[in-house]
């Protein structure tokens, strides 16, 4: 029996500055999709993968996502004197068990796997998965929990992977296939952000991974890679042929990038088709969208 993944690190000391200047005053991962920030959903698909352990590693200017997982009295108060238990309902979601949650400052942006690296002490000699919030996935099962499910059978590390169109490829980790058999890939090489052209493969690592301690490990060695940081997928790339080996799983679902603009405004789109209260609206009001640019042509 594998041990069990209860360990799970959030990247989010990044500065969004795609957004702005709607990140100058709120972390991104606070930006609401639909009517859940980001990080509620990465929380809500940890929660469903078994993870007890949240480690966050933020930076200077995200209190506001401590404060999103605290308790806010007033606010609860002023809901149960009216009635409202729905809201009330829905205000414990956001609610961590006492300890469940820990935050570590990465002090110096030097990339993702700087990040995962400041959390080592945390995630001590354990398996650990790591999710980036930018990343949605829309899944009838969820996409750490389809993985989990997997490590328990292999284990070894495991990154979720995607077919990218092949002028994409060069904006991700891009993986190196030496045989799949279902869902399941052999990883026999990994590269960041290859340059266009030059990559192994089109199948992408999205952000949903489960990593073992030796990983960390390798972080503690690795030098800065591609843009002059430190690359997780380099100190991943370090298991390739270990007893630890790599495995790429071809999730069931559809990916959406929050991390640029469109990805977001897509990801609203579909979210918001798929909510029963907001389905009828939503739709009514895209289709006389088309239909008005359709008859104006
Ligand atoms: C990160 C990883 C990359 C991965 C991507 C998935 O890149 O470094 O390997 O493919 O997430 O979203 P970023 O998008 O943070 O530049």
């Amino acid at each position: 029996m594998k041990k069990k993944v209860t360990k799970a690190v959030f990247p989010v000391a990044g500065l969004g500055t795609r957004f702005l200047p709607a990140t100058k005053s709120i972390p991104k991962e606070i930006m609401t999709l639909v009517d859940r920030p980001l990080i509620q959903y990465a929380i809500d698909e940890a929660r469903a993968a078994g993870i007890k352990e949240f480690i966050f590693v933020t930076s200077r200017g995200k209190n506001a996502l401590e404060d999103y997982f605290d308790h806010a009295p007033q606010l609860e108060q002023e809901l149960r004197k009216k009635g409202k238990n729905a809201l009330l309902e829905t205000l414990k979601t956001t609610n961590m068990e006492s300890g469940a949650i820990a935050y570590v400052r990465q002090h110096k942006a030097m990339g993702l796997g700087h990040a995962v690296w400041c959390a080592r002490n945390l995630i001590a000699n354990e398996p650990f998965a790591v999710i980036l919030p930018d990343d949605v996935v829309a899944a009838d099962k969820p996409c750490l929990q389809q993985m989990v499910e997997a490590h328990a059978e292999i284990g070894g590390n495991m990154v979720a992977a995607m077919e990218v169109p092949e002028d994409k490829a060069s904006s991700y980790g891009i993986l190196d296939c030496a045989s799949s058999e279902g869902r399941l890939v052999n990883v026999k090489g990994m590269v960041e952000k290859p340059e266009p052209g030059t990559q192994p493969s089109n199948l992408a690592v999205i952000g949903r991974y489960i990593l073992t301690p030796n990983v960390l490990r390798n972080l503690n060695k690795i030098k800065t890679g591609t843009g002059g940081e430190v690359q997780l997928t380099d100190a991943i790339a370090g298991q390739i042929g270990t007893d630890d080996p790599v495995h790429g799983y071809r999730f069931e679902g559809t990916r959406y990038d929050c991390g640029s603009k469109a990805g977001f405004l897509q990801a609203t789109v579909a979210f918001g088709l798929a909510r029963e209260d907001l389905h009828d609206d939503l739709d009514g009001y895209l289709r006389g969208l088309y239909a008005g640019a359709a008859a104006a042509q």
